[in-house]
């Protein structure tokens, strides 16, 4: 593959190193067609990408339908305990298996609407062939009269899998390096909070979010617009508390904190954490926000009393689909108010995106702009020249294949 466009290494250079000396991506990496097609290639062709937590599908047979790059895949708790990804096109005619065709007049053109939820075998609604857990086509019908057809031919192609801290991982790459060894610093950051056996709670996915995925980490990942845009509601953790860890080429996690002025704060309007604190965490821990990437689309945060976590699929040049969703422990979840209680914190957090959304959808309109700017940094945004430097790694080897 070759740079689309004008684009050079020596101009993604420039983007490269330390909040001190690096300036913005070029503008057209947040919007341009050719581009994007470069991109998906890049950056997801070989990376590990979250497809969910492993409590999602507790026993045999639970599935989740997503997306990933355009790809629809299923994620699904096997007979023997296990976690297998695979792909969702029917290996018939190349329908999405998982898709439901109970439409409306209304609805019955728009994407699909992919299922997820318990089942012993997948079938496709369309001829119905059927497949198993494994993938494993078991049904056919009618096609005995066939010329050299063999069920035993034919499977979903599977994907690699990999669980970190109870995230399943996949990636398109038929043979990739463990995830795992590149995380280590953030499994050391992260020792007390017990992240494997957080429950996820309230997950959801916004579809048509209108603006470039890299806006969206950017957004979540710097605080330096945090005294600023969230001026007022974020007070309990400001921009000045912000630093972040070193960035070390080769690995996947960038993160940092945000130290919090008292212990147990929220991001609601008490600034009060609402929920007990996480067990095992110290009062150095319960006073400050991590926020974590895992290159390129796993976000995290984890506060005093929970935990959240944002996925972050491209889906063009500039939309991507956003799921997100809480993480707490065990013994919260069986608290007898914690679903009144869960409400307030949702609603607290509203009032964050209410502002974070629409900064970022007129971040993206400016992106087009021909007066676009390649600007410079605060260190309250170190991690953005961190994000550029792994993007830059990507493109780079790319462009070189
Ligand atoms: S496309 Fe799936 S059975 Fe025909
Ligand atoms: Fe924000």
């Amino acid at each position: 593959m070759v740079l689309p466009h004008g684009l050079t290494s020596e101009s993604l250079e420039r983007s490269r190193g330390t909040y001190a000396d690096a300036v913005g991506l070029p503008p057209e990496v947040y919007h341009d067609p050719e581009f994007h097609r470069f991109e998906i290639e890049a950056v997801f062709g070989d990376q590990w990408l979250c497809v969910g937590r492993q409590e999602q599908i507790p026993a045999a047979g639970d599935y989740l339908s997503v997306t990933r790059a355009g790809e629809p895949l299923i994620v699904v708790r096997r007979p023997d305990d296990s976690i297998g990804v695979m792909s969702a096109v029917c290996q018939h005619r190349a329908m999405c298996i998982t898709a439901s065709v109970e439409r409306t007049d209304d609805d019955m053109l728009d994407p699909p609407d992919l299922q997820s939820g318990s089942t012993r075998q997948f079938r496709c609604p369309y001829h119905y062939w059927v497949y198993d857990l494994d993938g494993q086509l078991i049904g056919a019908p009618e096609m005995d009269r066939t010329t050299g057809f063999a069920m035993a031919d034919v499977q979903l192609p599977g994907l690699a899998v990999e669980l970190w801290q109870g995230f399943i991982f996949t990636n398109f790459a038929p043979d990739p390096a463990p995830l795992a060894p590149r995380l280590a610093k953030l499994d050391a950051t992260l020792a007390n909070y017990d992240v494997a056996s957080l429950v996820t709670v309230d997950p959801m996915t916004i579809p048509d979010v209108p603006f470039n995925w890299k806006i969206m980490i950017e957004n979540f990942m710097e605080m330096y617009h945090n005294s600023r845009l969230h001026n007022g509601i974020h007070d309990f953790a400001p921009s000045s508390g912000a630093s972040y860890t070193d960035y070390e080429p080769g690995t996947v996690a960038m993160f940092g904190f945000n130290e919090t002025i008292e212990p147990d704060g929220g991001f609601n309007p008490t600034f009060k954490a609402l929920f007990p604190p996480l067990p095992g965490t110290t009062m150095a821990e319960r006073q400050r926000v991590v926020f974590a990437l895992v290159a390129p689309t796993l976000l995290m945060g984890f506060q005093s009393d929970s935990a959240f976590w944002f996925y972050v699929d491209p889906t063009g040049p500039t939309t991507h689909a956003l799921s997100m969703a809480y993480l707490f422990p065990p013994s919260t979840v069986e608290l007898p108010d914690f679903g009144a209680t869960l409400e307030a914190a949702i609603a607290g957090v509203s009032n964050f995106n209410r502002q974070d959304m629409p900064t970022n959808v007129a971040t993206q309109m400016g992106m087009r702009s021909r007066f676009a700017p390649r600007g410079s940094y605060s260190w309250q945004e170190g991690v953005l020249a961190q994000f550029n430097s792994w993007l830059i790694d990507r493109y780079q080897a790319a462009a070189a294949e």
